[in-house]
């Protein structure tokens, strides 16, 4: 999953939202760690599920790693700064994107994450 990660990663040119859709332990947080790595950035990647977003911004560009998990309403999210986030030209990674659809741009890519046979799956929709 984190290979997977920083192959993604090296496609990016900034602008990108990626949703990041899947159960508990599906592996959205791995594959995020690896992206933002895959960027460049060279120190510790943790789930942001209590921060609602952690920063990683020594890398190539700047993401934004977002999980939707706990967030109550779509106004917090506002309230820490979503639109910035997606007008600054980095890339915005969101975990659990699904549970607040209103908030994610059309033109983000969808990466469906699930466990098969103990392995994890992605695929992208669309
Ligand atoms: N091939 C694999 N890729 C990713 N994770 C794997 C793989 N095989 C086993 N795992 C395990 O699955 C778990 C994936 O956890 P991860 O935190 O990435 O999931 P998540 O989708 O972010 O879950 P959550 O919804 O709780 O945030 C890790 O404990 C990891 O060790
Ligand atoms: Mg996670």
């Amino acid at each position: 999953m984190e290979a997977l990660g920083h192959e993604i990663a090296s496609g990016l040119a900034g602008g990108e939202i990626l949703a990041l859709v899947g159960g508990l332990g599906a592996g959205k947080t791995r594959f995020a760690k690896g992206l933002v790595a895959g960027l460049g950035h060279a120190g510790e990647v943790t789930s942001p599920t209590f921060a609602l977003v952690h920063e990683y911004r020594e890398g190539r560009l700047p993401v934004f790693h977002l999980d939707f998990y706990r967030l109550q309403a779509a106004e917090e999210l506002v309230g820490i700064g979503w639109d910035e986030m997606l007008a600054e030209g980095g890339v915005v990674v969101a975990e659990w994107a699904d549970r607040f659809p209103e908030l994610v741009p059309a033109e983000a890519r969808v990466l469906e994450f699930k466990v098969v046979d103990g392995g994890r799956v992605v695929r992208e929709r669309g």
